[in-house]
């Protein structure tokens, strides 16, 4: 582990995946409006914190220019936040999927002052749409009621040993998560809401990517306030 330094915050990047539904290679290298979805993301989150430190795929560098360091990511996306964490002693990190390109300050802000706060915190938003069930036949199955629901997103802010613990249990147990904060609410942890934004989708499929296209020219006009 890094040099242990409790005051600090550290970003934390999986950029580690493949990008297989997008189809484009790597997803994290992949370009919206002449930045790639790594650029961006450490963009939105440098100005903010004391370091910022990616997992990228086997095999590739950073590129140069970007005010962070690289570790290389894991097979999962849990193993991959697991070698970030190794890499840093920072008190406080924040875990940011590289494939998530627009992220307000605000949210920044706001999760990192829960995480200190309560020791586990998320952006998410409340589930606007009709849930439902797919029956059998793949037809509508039943309403799945909306009320008190929220969709995840990142970032996800902890106190760097509840997050550690987590992961190391996680490990120990053989459980894995598509998220961090899971890790921390199964073993009994408060983790705090924090409201996300619209803009903070992720980049899975090549109609997310046409979607980054257009949220681009109003972000790169505007920034946070686009
Ligand atoms: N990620 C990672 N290491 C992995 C897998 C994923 O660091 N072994 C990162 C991705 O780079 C991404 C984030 O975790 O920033 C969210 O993952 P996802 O959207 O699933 O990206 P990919 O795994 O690249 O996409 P796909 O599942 O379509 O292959
Ligand atoms: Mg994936």
């Amino acid at each position: 582990m890094a040099r242990v330094r409790t005051g600090s915050v550290a970003a934390l990047l999986p950029a580690a995946g493949s990008g297989t539904r997008l189809g484009r290679g790597p997803k994290a290298f992949v370009e919206v409006a002449g930045a790639s979805l790594l650029a961006r993301s450490v963009a939105c989150l440098a100005p903010l914190v004391d370091e910022v430190i990616v997992a990228l795929p086997e095999g590739l560098a950073l590129p140069g220019g970007l005010p962070a360091r690289a570790v290389p990511g894991g097979p999962t996306r849990q193993e991959s936040v697991r070698r970030l964490l190794e890499a840093t002693g920072a008190g406080v990190v924040l875990v940011h999927d590289a494939a998530r390109p627009f992220l307000p300050s605000r949210v920044v802000r706001e999760v990192a002052a829960a995480a200190r706060e309560v020791g586990a915190a998320t952006a998410a938003l409340p589930v606007a749409d009709t849930l439902v069930r797919a029956g059998e036949g793949g037809g509508w199955g039943g309403l799945v009621p909306r009320e008190g629901l929220w969709a995840v997103q990142t970032p996800q802010g902890f106190r760097r040993d509840t997050l550690a613990h987590a992961h190391e249990r996680a490990l120990a147990e053989g459980f894995t998560a598509t998220d961090d904060a899971g890790l921390v609410a199964r073993l009994g942890g408060e983790v705090a809401l924090v409201p996300g934004d619209a803009r903070l989708f992720k980049v899975t499929t090549p109609g997310d990517l046409a979607l980054a296209h257009a949220v681009a020219l109003l972000w790169d006009a505007g920034g946070d306030d686009a």
